[in-house]
């Protein structure tokens, strides 16, 4: 299982941003840790990050027979990205959403996510530990969702 894990706007300030929202870890803290994990389930993840939201169409459409799964934390295009949105349904990769904070939590225009109703599934609010559950959950994607 190939899994490629897509990263979005200011998450490279990951550690030193809004620590208690998002945690004192790094993306390459986080990175390495679901490295290790994805090693010991016998899986292979590559890591990305841009804050350019084409940059992140362009891997999408990329990703389309080199990857099996996409985990994308879109960040902020989350809320507001119908490109992103777009490009996942024209792809037609299973793509799952996942984010650090409880975003429904929080301000009222993080609880709508334009990419929610193209992807298969939402992680959000478990800190760094949303990558090891959305790594698991990549790995345990069935057939009959990955078709959907
Ligand atoms: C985030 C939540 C988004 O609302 C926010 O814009 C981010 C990070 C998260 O991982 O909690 O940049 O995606």
């Amino acid at each position: 299982m190939k899994i490629l894990f897509l990263n979005g706007p200011n998450l490279n300030l990951l550690g030193q941003r809004e620590p208690d929202l998002y945690g004192r870890k790094s993306l390459a803290e986080i990175e390495t840790e679901v490295r290790k994990r994805a090693v010991s389930m016998g899986s292979t993840v590559e890591f990305k990050q841009t804050n350019l939201e084409g940059e992140l169409v362009n891997w999408i459409q990329e990703a389309k027979g080199k990857f099996d799964v996409v985990v994308l934390n879109a960040a902020a295009y989350t809320h507001t990205s119908v490109a992103l949105r777009d490009a996942i349904s024209a792809v037609g990769m299973p793509t799952i959403e996942i984010h650090l904070s409880n975003v429904h939590a929080r301000e009222s225009f993080r609880k709508k996510s334009l990419i929610a109703p193209v992807c298969v599934g939402q992680i959000a609010g478990f800190g760094a530990n949303s990558y090891i559950l959305a790594l698991e959950a990549a790995v345990n994607i069935n057939d009959k969702t990955r078709s959907r």
